[in-house]
């Protein structure tokens, strides 16, 4: 089995070394908005089997449908506007899909109106996060989710607050969770740490203390469950062979701990 370099996170604050883990690319990293793999691999790690169908409904440079299929998961992946021949067009409202057909579905959906997409009239990236409009487009995204999902699996959503000064702040994180948890259960709730080149720019960091706001700093990641009958306990779902060699990747820093407690007397 080929070794991989990462490992699991195993607290709710997430960290990544790089916006790709090393090996084959996953996604385009010159993408606007891609998401860092290292967050889609810990999740296929944790929700999914190998063969496993993984859904993106807005797959931007493809970065899920690459960590899948060198997961030997499969994939899906569509958006309003296509960076490749393997990513479909599609409104991730109107999902050409059927119904509970997706084992894990992940979605990075645009916060608010920051960045042009090339999606058109119909991209959600057009629509501020300030006016419901916004809201009501991503209720009809979160509702289509449910539909192709199958029951006792997982979804994910990744999605940042935003601030623009001089507008009322957007807590866009809890408004899409409220919106997630009229579908679903939830299973846990992540901060992710935000690395973004422009947040080192000592101007921003300035404009932040002479206007006294904060730059954002962590993105969510909602993990919810779709529950086959209400109330139920979530069903585990991943791979034993990924864990045991996970576990045993993960041996010689626990050995190495051991020692270092008890060099210190504290072990035992
Ligand atoms: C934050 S990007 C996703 C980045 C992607 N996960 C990656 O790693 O490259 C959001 C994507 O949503 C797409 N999008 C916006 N509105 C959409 C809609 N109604 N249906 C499908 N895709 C949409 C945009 O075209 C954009 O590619």
């Amino acid at each position: 089995m080929k070794k991989h370099p990462t490992l699991r996170q195993t607290t709710t604050l997430w960290d990544y070394p790089a916006q790709n883990y090393p090996g084959a690319p996953q996604g385009d990293i010159g993408y606007t908005g891609a998401t860092p793999s290292y967050i889609i691999w810990n999740l296929l790690q944790r929700y999914t089997k190998k063969k496993d169908l993984v859904v993106d409904p807005m797959c931007g440079s493809g970065t899920t449908i690459d960590v899948a299929r060198e997961l030997g998961r499969r994939a899906l992946g569509y958006d309003l506007a296509p960076t490749r021949k393997d990513i479909f067009r599609a409104d991730a409202r109107r999902l050409p899909l059927e119904t509970g057909k997706a084992d894990f579905v992940f979605i990075d959906p645009p916060y608010s109106d920051h960045i042009q997409y090339a999606g058109g009239a119909d991209c959600i990236g057009r629509l501020s996060a300030a006016d419901d409009a916004y809201y009501e487009a991503m209720a009809k995204v979160i509702s289509e989710i449910h539909r192709v999902l199958r029951p006792a699996r997982y979804m994910a959503l990744y999605v940042s607050d935003s601030y623009e000064k001089g507008k009322p702040f957007m807590p866009i994180g809890f408004r899409l969770y409220a919106l997630l948890a009229e579908f679903f259960a939830t299973v846990d709730i992540i901060a992710v740490r935000r690395h973004n080149a422009k947040l080192f720019r000592n101007n921003w960091h300035s404009a932040a203390v002479e206007h006294n706001y904060f730059l954002r700093g962590f993105h969510y990641l909602f993990i919810m469950y779709k529950e086959e009958r209400r109330g139920e306990l979530p069903r585990p779902r991943f791979d034993e062979q990924e864990v045991r060699a996970e576990l045993e990747a993960r041996r010689p820093l626990r050995d190495g701990q051991k020692q270092i407690q008890k060099g210190r007397g504290d072990g035992g």
